[in-house]
């Protein structure tokens, strides 16, 4: 079998959060020259849809939709609209993440911070995958992927919620 055919992602169905910028950008690229259709959630939706034209001209299809992943109803209007203009929800790519910066000193750091971290990180995460899976479910189909960090394993004491 050839390395395309092993690869390929013909008429599946991809979110990617972060998808305008980095790694999301590069990784919506990639899954969009395997032949996935590309829903890219971001809330810079100008960037996002530069994107999405980018990988239209690849000859799938792309949407760029405006989302905060903060915000529920944006996550929930992400999913949608992949469903509704894709035809699904295949491949999730959860890559929107981050951390305070380097002031997360686990002696200092206050709750409301540690639980953006979260808000941002986990929480975003687990609820794309709960509205995503039951398309997932019913396509007999679903790959889910969550960009993390290195600071998963190399501890640092200034980054105590993003590793965490
Ligand atoms: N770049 C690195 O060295 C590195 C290292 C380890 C882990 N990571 C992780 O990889 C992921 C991507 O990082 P990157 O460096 O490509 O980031 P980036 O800053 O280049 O791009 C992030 C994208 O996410 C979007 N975004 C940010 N917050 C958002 C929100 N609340 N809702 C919707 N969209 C939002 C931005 O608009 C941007 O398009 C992150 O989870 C990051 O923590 C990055």
């Amino acid at each position: 079998m050839s390395i395309a055919k092993l690869f390929d992602l013909t008429g599946k169905a991809a979110i990617i959060t972060g998808g305008a910028n980095g790694i999301g950008k590069a990784t919506a690229l990639l899954l969009a020259k395997a032949g996935a259709n590309i829903a890219i959630g971001d809330f810079k939706p100008e960037e996002a849809e530069k994107v999405a034209r980018e990988i239209q001209n690849l000859g799938v299809k792309a949407i760029a939709v405006a989302c905060n992943v903060l915000k529920d109803e944006d996550l929930v209007n992400l999913v949608n609209a992949a469903v509704e203009e894709l035809g699904g929800v295949h491949i999730l790519i959860n890559n929107v993440g981050g951390g305070g910066g380097g002031r997360e000193n686990p002696f200092k750091i206050t709750t409301d911070e540690f639980k953006r971290i979260f808000e941002l990180n986990v929480f975003s995460t687990w609820r794309l995958c709960q509205l995503c899976v039951p398309h997932m479910k019913r396509a007999g189909y679903g790959s889910i992927v969550i960009t993390t960090s290195m600071l998963g394993i190399n501890k640092s004491p200034n980054m105590s919620a993003y590793a965490s």
